[in-house]
């Protein structure tokens, strides 16, 4: 893959500024492209990007509660790591990952 092709696959998603500390905005795909991205901050201004879908029964992550590298669901109150998409001990499960840029205060979401 050419060095141009790897760069198409960042999709921006909005100005770091707009992105709620110890929140999250929901970038939209259909369900054919692999379904809703949850974009993340927290309160050290690190952006982490996972599926919008709990790993127990899919509850949207976009809605839960950011505390320190992690969310909770906002249906079950399952804890997922920020970082990897896995649900922390004594759950077990993991959603998917993106990786996450920022450039110049735009915050951009790697899409395979
Ligand atoms: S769907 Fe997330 S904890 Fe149940």
């Amino acid at each position: 893959m050419s060095a141009i092709e790897t760069e198409m696959t960042w999709r921006y998603v909005c100005k770091l500024d707009d992105l709620p500390v110890l929140g999250a905005r929901v970038l939209e795909r259909g369900e054919e492209e692999g379904g809703n991205v949850a974009v993340f901050r927290n309160d050290q201004n690190v952006v982490f990007a996972l599926l919008d879908k709990c790993p127990h029964k899919g509850g949207p992550l976009s809605q839960g509660i950011v505390f320190g590298e992690r969310v909770a669901c906002p249906l079950h109150n399952w804890t997922i790591e920020l970082k990897s998409g896995d649900a922390a001990a004594p759950d077990v499960g993991c959603t998917a990952r993106f990786d996450v840029k920022i450039n110049n205060g735009d915050v951009f979401v790697d899409l395979p």
